[in-house]
């Protein structure tokens, strides 16, 4: 049989020569699983000198454990030849002479060679391949390790981040509280400074208001004094009368202007309290104008009017006689000689509403819009004595107890004032 071989090798150069430089192992084995030829690819692989292989069972370049099965799927390739890849889907294992196994590609082909039925395996040893491919599914793992890793570092890193992020954002909101502090403390010591300024102003403004308002009444005093004593050595006790009277009025006059001063100082310094008691008061407002009468003008007289829902009311008496007491004895200053002056007061809902009514002078309408300021005095008060102050005193103290003051006038036909007040 070898020698049918060898015949049938040696007859075609071309066919040894593809054979003996193929760069496969190529191996030709008979029916019977013997080796007719190997050629030098081969018998390297597998390691074996030149010539070994040829004689031996093909089963000698298996592992042990493979020889059985190979017995048989020789059999079975013998009944039905095909050329086919040997293994797919599977690593194939080969054995070399010493004992030592590798990976190995085989494609199997047949052929009949002189009516001999011959089966050509070529053989790959792919261990380089093998190793390679390993090579590269480790630095795959190793890459994918990295990957992981760089991940986790990304990700610690992120969280420090988004720390130091939230951290910034806490310090900075600190700041802006602190800013916020030291501007609210800014202000608040500009405001302080401010009301300082204007408290100084102020007192300058009433020290020469006061010196030129005191100046008239004084001397009013003085002559009135004087002339008293010249009365008496006469004997003329009208005229005596008339000069006490006098005398009267002007201290009348500087009282209230002090009085003003002393109101606007405790308004300003927040030194007014607000203190209700109850108060019957209808009782109340008649010894107010009682009150208020020795200053009217001759032939004024008072008109008072109620629709009270009930008699006694929680007032603060002090804090209401500032408001009335300057408001009716402006209706009496602003109006002339023999005018009635209305006072009208009703409970409405849950307040109670006073309207002081004059038929003075009125108030010019360019005028209005200041009346309520702090020494502002209409353009038609000619020579009436005044410093300003009193409807500015009248705001705040109608202010302070919750209620609101509005009015009415309309120059040379008179001026209605309201007050309307809480009740609690
Ligand atoms: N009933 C009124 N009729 C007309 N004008 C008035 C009346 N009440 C107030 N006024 C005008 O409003 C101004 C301010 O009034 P306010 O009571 O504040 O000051 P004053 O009467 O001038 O001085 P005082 O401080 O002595 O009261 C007055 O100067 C006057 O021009
Ligand atoms: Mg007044």
């Amino acid at each position: 049989m070898k020698d049918a071989f060898q015949h049938a090798f040696s007859t075609s150069d071309t066919f040894r020569e593809i054979f003996q430089g193929s760069a496969e192992g190529i191996l030709m084995v008979d029916a019977d699983g013997i080796i007719q030829l190997a050629n030098p690819v081969s018998e390297r692989i597998f390691g074996y000198l030149p010539g070994e292989l040829i004689g031996k069972p093909l089963e000698v370049l298996l592992p042990l454990r493979y020889h059985a099965r190979h017995v048989e799927f020789r059999r079975m390739f013998h009944d039905n030849p095909a050329p086919r890849r040997m293994g797919a889907g599977r690593d194939l294992v080969a054995q070399r002479k010493d004992g030592t196994e590798f990976p190995v590609e085989v494609s199997l082909s047949y052929k009949e060679i002189n009516k001999l039925f011959v089966v050509v395996a070529f053989i790959i040893d792919i261990s380089e391949r093998k190793k390679s491919e390993e090579a590269l599914r480790r630095s795959e793992e190793q890459l994918l390790v990295y990957a992981a890793e760089l991940e986790k570092k990304v990700h610690i890193r992120t969280e420090a981040l988004n720390k130091l992020i939230e951290d910034l954002e806490k310090a900075n909101l600190f700041l802006q509280e602190q800013i916020a502090e030291r501007k609210k403390a800014e202000e608040d010591t500009k405001k302080a400074l401010d009301r300082e300024r204007e408290l100084n102003e102020l007192k300058t403004k009433f020290v020469s208001i006061a010196s030129h308002e005191f100046r008239t009444p004084l001397s009013s005093v003085l002559s009135s004094a004087s002339l008293i004593g010249q009365y008496a050595k006469k004997g003329d006790l009208d005229k005596i009368d008339k000069h006490v009277q006098r005398i009267k009025s002007s201290v009348n006059h500087l009282t209230a202007i002090l009085n003003d001063f002393l109101s606007l100082g405790r308004l300003e310094e927040g030194r007014v309290e607000i203190n209700n008691e109850s108060v019957d008061y209808t009782e109340y407002l008649q010894e107010l104008v009682e009150e208020v009468k020795p200053l009217l003008k001759e032939g004024q007289h008072i008109q008072t009017d109620y629709d009270l829902a009930q008699r006694v009311l929680q007032l603060d008496k002090r804090v209401m006689r500032n408001i009335l007491f300057n408001l009716i004895s402006n209706a009496s200053k602003y109006s002339s000689a023999n005018k009635t002056i209305y006072i009208t007061s009703r409970s409405v809902d849950h307040s109670l509403e006073i309207v002081i009514q004059d038929e003075g002078i009125g108030i010019p309408e360019g005028d209005i819009k200041h009346m309520f300021e702090r020494f502002f005095r209409a353009s038609n008060v000619s020579n009436i004595q005044g410093t300003g102050l009193g409807l500015n005193i009248v705001k705040r103290y109608v202010d302070l107890l919750g209620g609101s003051i509005d009015f009415n006038s309309l120059e040379g036909k008179g001026s209605t004032f309201t007050v309307t007040l809480p009740l609690s």
